[in-house]
């Protein structure tokens, strides 16, 4: 068994993967971030302030711990630096305590306006969050983009930028038209410089020392670019396998891999949802889960607990436990559901989560029901202490799911987790 564990996302993000990355690694001494940029936000309480985190990885706040980004990540400098700056009130964040990837491709200003103009222009927009995520990685696979080692070396970033207006003349008049954008952009470079490294490097002798690391995903696994609801997705490799790519590690010494996922569902932009609600329940969801986006403020879309959707997440992740997060948002409700298979008019009933989009939008969810509770939830503790009907309700998802729920979240705060 390995000493690297693995943190995704089992839905379409948001599931609370910054809590819940935060109480985990108490037990590590690395964290590291293996995809996705600054569309992600990840929000932990420290000293019971909020901090939402966009780039930096959601273990910063424990004393000493490393914080990597991996090559699969993209990184918005600037915004990094702003993120830097406002986590400075609780942490200083040294180059020896922050490792940025050389390989990891750079969100320019002109891929934030490429996202922009693409989702305005669309006929079917996905809802993105406009951060530049799908053009930077599109010009990472067309191999034009550029990775934050050259980013930082001004004759490399200068080559770029000729390389990029000789083929795009668009390129060189945003250039132009925008000169404080790009002078915010070649002023970032300088700053981070001291954090650039051979992150994948250093990592993995760390982990051959014996140090524990826990490999932090964003986004979730219905938004990954392989196994997603596609188009509806993001343009990373959301699920556990993204992070072996990313590192450049093996699979084999992986020693854990969790799923978060809330015990309802939300997702942001466009793209299939079954259970989606649309009636005092989704309300209910929306008001007392606080349900607006972390990085856009969008209000999130809100539903029942997908199961076809979860048990897909647990194969293509192959989920150790899932995290089932924010369970108190459910107290108070009669009835509780939970999406067993799918009906569809002209497939019948669908137990498997289908490849194609356009019939995911056609199912409509199969129920079993479960009753509610009033009682309030424990904060801390065990699983096993919380209600009957509460515990009934984890223990038929966990049936209905075929693999083991093995953490519950039951508030904001770090202590608001259960363990089997
Ligand atoms: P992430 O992107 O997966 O890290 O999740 P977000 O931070 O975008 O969204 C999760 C939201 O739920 C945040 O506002 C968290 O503070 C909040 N949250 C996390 N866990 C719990 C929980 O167990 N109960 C409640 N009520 N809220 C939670
Ligand atoms: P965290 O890490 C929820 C969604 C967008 C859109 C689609 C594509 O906080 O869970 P993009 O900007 O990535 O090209 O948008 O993906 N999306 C997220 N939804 N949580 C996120 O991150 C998301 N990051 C992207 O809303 O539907
Ligand atoms: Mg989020």
């Amino acid at each position: 068994m390995g000493n690297v564990s693995i943190v995704v996302g089992a839905q379409w993000g948001d599931e609370g993967k910054g809590k819940w990355i935060d109480i985990l690694a108490r037990d590590v001494e690395i964290v590291a971030r293996f995809q996705g940029g600054n569309n992600a936000g990840h929000t932990l309480y420290v000293d019971g302030q909020k901090v939402v985190l966009h780039q930096i990885p959601s273990g910063i706040f424990h004393e000493g711990k490393i914080s990597a980004l991996c090559s699969g990540v993209v990184v918005n400098p600037s915004q990094l630096l702003v993120e830097i700056k406002k986590v400075a009130a609780f942490v200083q964040l040294t180059p020896e305590r922050l490792w940025l990837s050389a390989r990891a491709h750079v969100i320019s200003p002109w891929h934030i306006h490429l996202d922009s103009k693409t989702e305005t222009e669309a006929a079917k927009p996905i809802g993105t969050t406009k951060r530049g995520i799908g053009p930077t990685y599109a010009e990472k696979a067309n191999r034009t983009g550029i990775r934050l080692g050259d980013y930082i070396n001004p004759i490399r970033r200068q080559a770029w930028y000729e390389s990029l207006s000789h083929t795009t003349p668009k390129f060189a008049e945003h250039r132009k038209a925008h000169a404080d954008q790009w002078q915010e952009f070649d002023q970032a470079a300088e700053a981070l410089a001291p954090f650039v490294v051979d992150a994948e490097h250093m990592v993995r002798a760390q982990i051959k020392a014996g140090k524990r690391a826990l490999l932090e995903g964003a986004q979730g696994a219905l938004l990954d670019i392989n196994h997603g609801t596609y188009p509806y997705v993001t343009s990373s490799e959301t699920a556990a396998g993204g992070a072996f790519a990313s590192l450049g590690f093996s699979p084999k010494s992986i020693d854990k891999i969790y799923g978060v996922a809330k015990a309802y569902v939300t997702r942001v932009g466009s793209g299939a949802f079954p259970t989606e609600l649309k009636d005092k329940v989704g309300e209910h969801l929306a008001t007392l889960g606080k349900e607006f986006g972390a990085t856009t403020g969008r209000p999130r879309r809100c539903g029942w607990l997908d199961a076809v959707a979860l048990r897909y997440s647990g194969a293509i992740s192959g989920y150790d436990g899932l995290i089932l997060n924010k369970m108190d948002i459910l107290t108070g409700l009669d009835e509780i559901k939970v999406c067993v298979a799918y009906e569809h008019p002209v497939h019948g009933r669908i137990e498997e989560f289908p490849w194609d989009h356009e019939i995911l939008s056609e199912c409509k969810p199969i129920y079993k029901s479960f009753k509610g509770w009033t009682e309030e939830l424990p904060q801390g503790g065990k699983i096993s202490d919380m209600s009957a009907n509460a515990r009934a309700y984890v223990d038929g998802v966990e049936e209905i799911l075929g693999y083991p729920v093995s953490m519950v979240g039951t508030g904001v705060n770090r202590q608001d987790a259960l363990f089997r």
